[in-house]
């Protein structure tokens, strides 16, 4: 089973290394690819019409990021920054360019004329100063989800875009993939009626699943700067594993909810066309199986209520269980997998007697019977038909059509898939989820203050 966002970005990375781009053309069958051909930015790109970025962050998801992101026609990376040594030399590598420029101090991406846009992939708990930095000095950027690291940070974050009419496209890739685009396609055309609830799960049951990466072996107070690494967090002496495990703790990471449950959030957002914050969040978890000094639950279960509908979350990284979304409605489910969306559809009425006839007397239940039958039987040969419908894609996410779209508006400054409006909204249901996990009570959202209330 391949259920994995890391494992699939790791085959992703993988597979540009090699030279051999995941195209997001490879899909089959009904769903169509939603973003090619790119029109904004022809294949034959005169260098005035190319986008150029720079790169902050260039790790496990950076490095994936920054492979595709150059593989897309009329984009290139310029330079690229990271606080440890040894991903300067991995973005030389990716770039296929010895001599790219590489930094420790994004600014000076951030004030290089030559530089577009940036992509940014770094831990949860520097999201928002790099944002609004790369805003406030009048760059476009790409940054990874969780879109923020508190409640209060998704404001800033906001603000920062808007104040200074930048281009903000969060990275939550799947709502820019072919099976979300046909999920929202059938739930718009009533496919299911109107959604009655929706439940979203995902388990693993690995070490790596559940962050236990080995800090690269060469990593040292040398060939890291560790202390601006802590960004705002309690100032820690260097810690290999904080380095690379840092989803584990609260002062840098976001947890199961910001890493797993933000993407099947913000492909219910697309599905439904919804874009607010939850009412509340009632959760329960713990930490069941890797009780490794780590503070984030491996297990997260939350039901949260989204204007009066109950979306039930449960996340997990002690037993797996595959990738789904279900939609539920008066007219049947939608099932959204990692790499197929399956219909159910449900007549929603009585198909035979009803069975509560078998507690009537005998001339009662038989003439209730012939009756039913009378009123209710379809005429030979015009039964009807129930299809069930499975739509086969590639992937349920898509991180090359979502850094596609970002790199289209820098140029067009046509809106994003996922703007930073977007990325709040499903970053505060994470974060609300979290609150509700150590408060120990359900939260409410409280939209005067932009607080979650016990
Ligand atoms: N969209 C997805 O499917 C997906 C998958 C994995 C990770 N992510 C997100 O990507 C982000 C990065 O995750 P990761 O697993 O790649 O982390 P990582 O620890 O592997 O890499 C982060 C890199 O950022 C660098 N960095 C930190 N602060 C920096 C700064 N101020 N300036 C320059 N470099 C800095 C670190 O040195 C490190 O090399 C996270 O927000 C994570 O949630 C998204």
């Amino acid at each position: 089973m391949k259920n994995n966002f890391s494992r699939r970005e790791f085959l992703q990375t993988a597979s540009v290394a090699a030279g051999s781009l995941v195209a997001a053309n490879k899909m089959s069958a009904q769903a169509q690819p939603i973003l090619l051909p790119m029109a904004a930015i022809p294949q034959q790109t005169a260098s005035s019409d190319r986008v150029r970025f720079g790169m902050i962050g260039i790790g496990m998801q950076g490095s994936g990021l920054m492979g595709m992101s150059v593989n897309l026609p009329g984009v290139e990376c310029v330079g690229a920054a990271d606080l440890y040594d040894g991903r300067h030399t991995l973005a030389k590598e990716i770039a296929n360019n010895p001599s790219l420029p590489t930094t420790r101090h994004y600014q000076e991406l951030l004030d290089r004329k030559d530089i577009d846009c940036i992509v940014a992939a770094v831990p949860d708990h520097w999201h928002k100063r790099v944002v609004v930095d790369a805003c406030n000095a009048g760059k476009d950027i790409y940054c990874e989800k969780p879109m923020s690291h508190t409640i209060a940070d998704g404001f800033a974050m906001v603000d920062a875009a808007k104040k200074n009419n930048r281009i903000v496209q969060i990275g939550s890739q799947r709502v820019s993939s072919v099976l979300c685009a046909k999920a929202r396609e059938l739930y718009q055309q009533g496919t299911i009626g109107d959604v009655s609830m929706v439940e979203l799960t995902l388990g693993r049951n690995d070490p790596t699943g559940a962050w236990v990466y080995p800090p690269p072996t060469d990593l040292s107070p040398e060939t890291l700067d560790w202390d601006t690494w802590l960004n705002d967090a309690p100032k820690v002496s260097f810690n290999p594993l904080h380095f690379a495990r840092w989803r584990c703790w609260r002062n840098y990471g976001t947890g199961v909810a910001g890493d797993l449950m933000v993407h099947l959030l913000s492909g219910m957002f697309h599905t439904l066309g919804w874009n607010e914050p939850p009412r509340s969040a009632s959760a329960l978890g713990g930490i069941f199986r890797f009780n490794d000094g780590r503070d984030m639950p491996d297990l997260h279960t939350v039901l949260f209520d989204f204007h009066g509908v109950p979306v039930y979350v449960r996340l997990g990284l002690g037993t797996e269980t595959p990738e789904l979304a279900r939609f539920m409605g008066p007219k049947g489910v939608m099932d959204t997998g990692e790499f197929d969306l399956k219909v159910f559809h449900q007549p929603g009425i009585d198909l035979s007697p009803s069975y509560y006839s078998s507690g009537f007397p005998q001339k009662m239940r038989e003439e209730y019977i012939k009756q039913w039958h009378a009123e209710h039987d379809p005429q030979l040969g015009r039964e009807p038909v129930n299809e069930d419908v499975v739509y086969r894609g590639h992937d349920w996410d898509d991180m090359a059509p979502h850094l596609l779209n970002f790199f289209q508006a820098v140029k067009s400054r046509k809106p994003v898939v996922e703007d930073a409006v977007f990325g709040n909204n499903a970053a505060i249901a994470c974060h609300m989820a979290n609150e509700s996990y150590f408060r120990k009570k359900p939260v409410m959202w409280d939209a005067a203050t932009k607080t979650a209330k016990s």
